[in-house]
């Protein structure tokens, strides 16, 4: 017999690998073919769910070097200078499914796992540094707007449309999705936001408050909506094919890490609440400080194993780096572990992608699939005297937390001097982009809106995009041909 000979899931050999067994030439199969079973059960079992958002991406290893001195306001090992730490980045698009195109107009995720000494830090961001919505509490609505109609199972610019001109705060993402940055031309020629604002804290625990730039090297590429269309039939992989390509000829794309630091008191009376991720922090207040260098440089060996199955959950900190009051990231915190035990399962932390290279010394045990079991002679609950781990009391400063007082309510962050929904949406349509960029937006916003059926919503996204700038507004009427004359800014607070 060859050495080389098929086995069962459980080493037996596998005498025919191409024909079934049966009773005489042409009868049934009987149950004994265990081989068959086991084959058709397990194909049966190949998929686990789809994550429910971000479900269509891609991604690589890499390593993250901090070649700055930051240590006056963190002290996590990873951004400690000359520290280089193994990453992985995971590319996606939110609404799309598994197959879905990866050119579709939508923001891109890029969600990082930094494998530091510490504990696996993940840091899951986007390509834009703001987001649609400012409480988790509207998270599933918004994203069931954007996906499919329950009937025909076909998207709906109603849907989108609907939403939207009734969640104001979205105004500034929408404009960044409209934009020509709504479409990347390549996952490596685009920037990557941690979008909320996070807490650093130093030795001295003192307290920051953070945000993360990746900025791309490889320079802003983008593709306009008619390019994306054509890619998106000929090659629903065009990035997914980009970057696994780049890789494998040995161009590495790199990002650098820049931060914005924000004092801890600043965030009192900054002008924009800063812990709402609606908003942007101007760069004037707090200007871009260099960290490192991100390269990604090794492909995943399975995509399946090492992409699929990786789990990113932003309750991943490790010490010198925490939440801040923004509850989006709060609501972020239960989701993504709670998903991740859904979706891959209550040990997904045990798979090799998702474990880190550190040493875990949890007392949790046990549930499906477990892997790792420790010796028999630790004990399995805590405070013990058999000499089993126990908690450090000197990382408390390391926790970050902040004072809050009050009363137990349901209402919204509280209001700072410029809080709006729509300012910063204005001072991006009219301040950033350039003209072509504003003919463009205009372009792609007619064609967008010019999807919706309800007169009533097509009026609301007229007023809306007057809000952010009355010459849009009026254009964007005109393209529509519509009659609508946009609101008294009085009669435009009510949108
Ligand atoms: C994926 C929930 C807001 C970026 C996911 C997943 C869930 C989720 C359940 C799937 C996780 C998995 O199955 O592995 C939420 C909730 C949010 C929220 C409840 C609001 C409260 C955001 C924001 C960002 C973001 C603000 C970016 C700044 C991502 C990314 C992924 C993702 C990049 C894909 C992660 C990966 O590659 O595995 N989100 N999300 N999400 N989310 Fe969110």
């Amino acid at each position: 017999m060859s050495e080389n000979f098929t086995t069962t899931q459980s080493g037996a050999p596998v005498i025919d690998d191409a024909n079934s067994s049966v009773i005489g030439r042409d009868g049934a199969i009987p149950l004994t073919d265990h081989y068959l079973i086991e084959k058709l059960a397990q194909f049966n079992r190949e998929r686990v769910p789809e994550r429910v958002v971000h479900a269509k991406g891609g991604g690589a290893f890499g390593v993250f070097e901090t070649t700055e001195d930051v240590s006056m306001y963190t002290r996590a090992a990873l951004f400690q200078q000359g520290t280089t730490t193994e990453t992985l980045l995971r590319f996606s698009t939110v609404a799309g499914e598994q197959g879905s195109p990866d050119t579709w107009r939508d923001p891109r995720g890029f969600a990082l796992k930094f494998y530091t000494s510490e504990g696996n830090y993940d840091l899951v961001g986007n390509n834009t540094p703001v987001f649609f919505i400012r409480d988790g509490i509207k998270f599933p609505d918004f994203i069931r707007s954007q996906k499919r109609l329950p009937g025909t199972h076909l998207r709906d610019a109603d849907m989108q449309w609907d939403f939207w001109t009734l969640s104001p705060e979205s105004a500034h993402q929408v404009t960044w999705l409209m934009g020509d940055r709504g479409i990347p031309a390549s996952w490596r020629t685009m920037n990557g936001y941690g979008s909320h604002a996070y807490m650093w804290i130093n030795e001295a625990d003192e307290k920051f408050w953070v945000k993360y730039h990746f900025k791309t090297n490889q320079g802003h590429e983008t593709l306009t909506g008619e390019e994306a269309e054509l890619l998106a039939g000929a090659d629903s992989d065009y990035h997914l094919r980009d970057l696994s390509e780049n890789i494998a000829k040995g161009n590495h794309p790199s990002w650098d890490l820049k931060v914005q630091i924000m004092p801890y008191d600043d965030a009192k009376d900054y002008r924009f609440n800063p812990f709402d991720v609606t908003k942007t922090w101007s760069q004037k207040d707090y200007p871009l400080i260099p960290v490192g260098t991100l390269t990604l440089n090794r492909n995943p060996e399975n995509y399946f194993a090492q992409i699929e199955q990786a789990a990113f959950a932003p309750s991943n900190f490790v010490p010198g780096i925490a939440a801040s009051p923004d509850r989006m990231l709060q609501a972020r915190i239960f989701s993504y572990a709670d998903a991740h035990r859904y979706r891959v399962g209550t040990n997904h932390a045990q798979l090799p992608v998702n474990s880190p290279k550190n040493e875990v010394r949890s007392y949790s045990k046990d549930g499906a699939a477990r892997y790792h079991f420790d010796s028999a002679s630790k004990p399995v609950y805590a405070p013990n005297s058999l000499g089993g781990p126990a908690a450090d009391p000197a990382q408390y400063g390391a926790h970050g937390g902040w004072e809050n007082d009050g009363e137990l309510v349901y209402a919204a962050h509280s209001l700072h001097a410029e809080d709006d929904d729509f300012g910063q949406a204005g001072t991006l349509y009219r301040e950033v982009f350039d003209d072509a960029q504003r003919a463009r937006f205009l372009e792609t916003i007619s064609g967008a809106v010019g999807g919706v059926q309800s007169e009533d919503i097509r009026a609301r996204a007229i007023q809306y995009w007057t809000n952010v700038d009355a010459d849009l507004g009026a254009k964007l009427a005109s393209n529509l041909g519509h009659g609508h004359t946009p609101a008294t800014e009085s009669e435009a607070a009510l949108y």
